[in-house]
């Protein structure tokens, strides 16, 4: 099978470069063996009469690596616009920050559209695409529309929420009959995997039979998939970065202090201002942990066009700075607030010389930083992990210390217990998220994806009609095509 997948972000870097993606770095390695090509956004944009979208070609692995320059009239609305203010609010509960105009939609439809002409090109009587996440809603929808009957798959790396906070977004009910062009839809958890199907059934009318929905599209079957990491190549990079500068200084920079670690985009999904209110508490309640541990919070900065994330730097700098100038001594910072990103090879190291991990966000599709931070310990003397209960990953890492992000004092409480935790209890729960991760790694994920891929659409393929198009162009992009809109497509 010629694999073509297809993403946002695309990683081209090595375990040496700073990454931002938590999907484009976890897939990297996995696509590089496959010998898939991966397309995605160059992060550059063009305008007016492109002949050749793409504006490099590249060998990656057994593959290649396609990166597009976008469409310059319509990147913003797509990427800042509807994916990013309506779309990542929405599955991430938070109707609240919803806020795009109809014409984000417009150009989210448009780039969509956009990148189902340049993947005409890959389209073989082998090939199978699999396309990744909440950017993509659409793009199997355009694929049919341009006569695409090869398989095509889905998977989105992001919590699905319930059937009342996805009609917040607007255009909710054609995008998601959109998606229903997919023949296999991925889920990270049986929780979003029900919410989706809900709407279905109540908002859509539809009958779903083991775990199969039939459309006009032909059928979709609908699963879970959580993804996964390479455990092994993870405690192998931490137990090399011990000696990575970084590291070495940070190491002795405590002078035998604990350390607690955080690691996330600087995203209102991570939970990140509750984190450091719960440190506050901690030290408030139990003065004798001031001294004791500290907490290293890289946050790296991200989506900043955005304004609910401009808003989030401010306040997160506020607030690290008042609960510094509140617990702090001449000798002792409690928090070190870092606002750029690190490579995978340094954080390894970082992650095992922390006694702590605080994963807290308020929603998560899987959160890969839970599972990178235990696979990076010490098994002699491992950490422990402090996992928000509404993150995927926590329904296998169930051994770590859960909390709920919203309980500042509770997570005060259990960070403290964590700090303090003997070391027979650590090895135990430690040992049991190891044997979750090594049953259910990246590799295994890739594989049992694209198995289900190929097995679901032998059934549907029969059943497709290439000559007829699937899906009429919407009314927002006929309108733009037939006013010129300054793209060419080829
Ligand atoms: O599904 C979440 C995701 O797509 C991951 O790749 C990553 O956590 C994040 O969103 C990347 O966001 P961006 O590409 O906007 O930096």
């Amino acid at each position: 099978m010629n694999l073509v997948v297809v993403s946002n972000r695309v990683a081209r870097g090595t375990a040496h470069e700073p990454m931002t993606g938590g999907l484009a770095a976890a897939l990297l390695p996995v696509v590089e063996k496959s010998g898939a090509i991966w397309v995605g956004s160059s992060g550059r944009v063009r305008d007016g009469a492109q002949k050749e979208p793409f504006a490099e070609i590249e060998a990656l692995g057994a593959g290649a690596l396609a990166m597009l320059d976008l469409p310059s009239a319509h990147y913003g609305g797509y990427y800042e616009g509807f994916a990013n203010s309506a779309l990542w609010p929405a599955l991430h509960s938070r109707s609240d920050l919803i806020c795009a105009t109809e014409e984000d939609y417009r150009s989210y439809r448009e780039v969509n559209s956009f990148m189902a002409r340049a993947l005409l090109r890959f389209v073989k009587p082998d090939t199978a695409f699999w396309i990744q996440d909440y950017h993509f809603l659409a793009l199997g929808a355009e694929l049919r529309h341009l006569g695409v009957t090869r398989p095509i798959g889905f998977f989105l790396h992001t919590p699905w929420p319930t059937r009342a906070i996805m009609g917040g977004v607007s255009h909710h009910r054609e995008l998601i009959e959109a998606m229903l062009a997919y023949d296999l839809i991925g889920f990270q958890t049986q929780d979003d995997r029900e919410n989706f199907l809900d709407y279905l059934a109540s908002d859509l009318g539809l009958e779903i039979k083991n775990s199969v929905v039939t459309s006009r599209y032909g059928k979709s079957h609908i699963k879970v998939f959580p993804i996964g990491i390479d455990p092994r190549k993870f405690a192998e990079q931490s137990a090399r970065a011990a000696s990575h500068p970084d590291v070495s200084r940070l190491r002795r920079s405590l002078n035998g202090e604990k350390l607690a670690i955080g690691v996330d985009r600087l995203d209102y999904s991570k939970g990140l201002v509750n984190r450091i209110k719960a440190f506050d508490r901690m030290w408030t309640m139990q003065p004798a942990l001031a001294r004791t541990v500290s907490l290293l919070q890289i946050a790296t900065p991200s989506r900043g066009a955005i304004e609910a994330y401009g808003n989030l730097q401010s306040e997160l700098a506020k607030l690290v700075s008042d609960v510094n100038g509140r617990h702090g001594e001449v000798d002792w910072t409690p928090i070190r607030y870092l606002n750029k990103g690190y490579s995978q090879t340094v954080l390894a190291g970082l992650y095992r010389t922390a006694q702590v991990g605080v994963v807290t966000p308020l929603h998560d599709g899987m959160n890969l930083v839970a599972k990178e931070y235990v696979a990076a310990q010490n098994p002699a003397d491992p950490g422990v992990l402090v996992l928000s209960k509404f993150a995927g990953a926590a329904n296998e890492l169930d051994t770590a210390l859960l909390v709920n992000p919203h309980d500042i004092d509770g997570m005060a409480r259990t960070i403290a217990t964590a700090v303090t935790m003997p070391l027979h209890e650590r090895r135990m729960r430690w040992e049991a998220m190891m044997a979750k991760l090594r049953a259910s790694t990246i590799q295994q994920w890739f594989a049992d994806f694209v198995d289900a891929l190929q097995e679901t659409a032998q059934e549907t393929r029969s059943e497709r009609d290439p000559a007829e198009p699937l899906i009429d162009e919407p009314l927002a992009v006929r309108s733009l095509r037939s006013a010129g809109s300054g793209v060419q497509y080829h």
